[in-house]
């Protein structure tokens, strides 16, 4: 990986220290008033299965639904960088997705990312497709909703990763609904893996029905 990019990973990981802190002592994981000052990230060990996926994949097009500062967006806009393909990245909040368009710069891999601003329904129902890889990380009751709005734009062969199915607790009942839906779809592979806060990884065997 390109000593830009480690140094901003690096840069990305130190906040996340010093915001583990502040969350355990405010109680976070029962008391998510304050979620939108933290970069929430996937954390690194799954940041890298979906650098290892992706780049063994190689999508032509990437979608993040929930990029919120950016630490995800880095790996994947470096992997769709070093197979050469695109990124495109959805994000609600303008601050943070400005801090991760700083942070992109500064990696050098703004031109691998397109940014799209606003809720991740609407931006869905506008993107054409076809998507190869998509990494599914917002806020958890939107998981269903956005799945069956980029399920038809899916090409053969996607492989879709959804963040938080173990964790945090807090919202472990909406992703296990959301679990349950995607296995109800035909021609599909799904499996539960617990790294980090837990990941459905699923490949859609023909594309979306
Ligand atoms: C768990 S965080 C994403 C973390 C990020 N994937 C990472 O690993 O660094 C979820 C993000 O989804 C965003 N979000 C919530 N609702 C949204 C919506 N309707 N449209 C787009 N983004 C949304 C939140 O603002 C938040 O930044």
């Amino acid at each position: 990986m390109d000593r830009a990019v480690e140094m901003v990973i690096a840069e990305y990981e130190r906040r996340e220290q010093v915001e583990n802190e502040i969350k355990r002592e405010i109680g976070f994981d029962h008391d998510q008033t304050r979620r939108d000052e933290f970069l929430l990230s996937v954390g690194r060990s799954s940041a890298q299965l979906l650098s290892i996926l992706a780049k063994s994949l190689q999508p032509k097009t990437i979608l993040e639904v929930g990029g919120s500062y950016g630490y995800s967006t880095i790996w994947l806009a470096e992997a769709a960088h070093s197979v050469g393909g695109k990124l495109i990245t959805l994000e609600i909040q303008p601050r943070k997705q400005q801090y991760a368009r700083e942070r992109m710069a500064k990696a050098g891999l703004s031109a691998a990312v397109d940014y799209r601003l606003g809720d991740a329904r609407e931006s869905i129902r506008e993107l054409a497709g076809p998507f190869d890889f998509v990494l599914l990380d917002l806020w958890k009751e939107l998981y269903i909703p956005c799945f069956e709005l980029f399920y038809p734009k899916l090409n053969p062969g996607a492989i879709v990763v959804a963040d938080n199915m173990i964790y945090p607790e807090l919202t472990r009942a909406e992703s296990s609904q959301y679990r349950a839906h995607v296995r109800t779809k035909p021609h599909i592979d799904s499996v539960l893996l617990p790294v980090g806060g837990g990941l459905e990884v699923s490949r859609f065997t023909r594309g979306a029905l």
